[in-house]
């Protein structure tokens, strides 16, 4: 399938839970790429959100990709339940899983691309030895857990090295990875974290946050905006 530059992705986090399905709808109608779909098991992360059944629910309300983020553990046993239920591409916290290149493969044999999440603390040295395992890149911006949370600046050093080693690989093999990022993304930051490196942006509060709960276009002034200001990155 072939995707934009810049993917925008809204996290669902922040959307009404009570018309999850209506949520998905106004926010791809209006020009959002991917649903980033936050899974969190109160034992990894300090919260508990959606599993399998929700992502099977709410696949039918778009040909979108659903971009499943697992801040759980184990990660392997629910890998195949979320394939199942139609996840497009699955990514987890290396520090949730025992045997990450195993984990990688996993969820390529279950049909979906496959990425690493790094944490704000965490290095980026185990993407090296499997890159020819990911599709995507997600570094987080914010500790994982919570939705509203604020940039934090260290993320723009951290993405410029994630992005050389990106483009290294890209030199060698061709294949483009995505570079992610989760956290704090606003209009006011998106261009910035672009000119970093990212071309993968999840945003939950500063999107769902938008507009008037019974206008089905709510959503269409924010990721416009959001797509100026990245069509103008070179700019502030
Ligand atoms: C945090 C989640 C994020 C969260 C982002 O653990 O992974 O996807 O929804 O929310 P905002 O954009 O509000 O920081
Ligand atoms: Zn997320």
């Amino acid at each position: 399938m072939s995707q934009p530059d810049f993917i925008l992705a809204p996290s669902i986090l922040s959307a009404d839970f009570a018309r999850l399905g209506e949520e998905v709808t106004d926010v791809i109608a209006a020009g959002a790429d991917w649903v980033h779909f936050d899974v969190m098991d109160n034992h990894y992360v300090p919260n508990l959100t959606i599993g399998p059944m929700v992502c099977a629910a709410i696949r039918p309300c778009t040909d979108a990709p659903i971009d499943v983020h697992l801040m759980l553990e184990p990660v392997d046993r629910i890998v195949p339940d979320f394939a199942k239920a139609g996840a497009n591409i699955i990514t987890f916290h290396p520090e949730a899983s025992a045997h990450v290149d195993r984990t990688l493969s996993l969820i390529r044999e279950n049909g979906c691309q496959s990425g690493l999440v790094f944490n704000p603390a965490t290095p980026l040295a185990c993407m090296d030895y499997v890159m020819d395992k990911l599709d995507v890149v997600l570094l987080m911006s914010v500790n994982p857990g919570f939705g509203g949370q604020s940039f934090i600046p260290a993320t723009f050093k951290k993405l410029a090295e994630a992005r050389a080693k990106l483009d290294a690989y890209a030199r060698e093999t061709g294949r483009h990875i995505r570079l992610e990022v989760d956290g704090g993304v606003k209009t006011d930051n998106i261009a910035q974290i672009a000119r970093a490196g990212a071309d993968a942006f999840v945003a939950g509060s500063a999107i769902f946050g938008a507009g008037q709960a019974d206008d089905p276009h709510r959503y269409d002034s924010i990721i416009t905006a959001m797509r100026q200001r990245l069509a103008g990155k070179s700019a502030a």
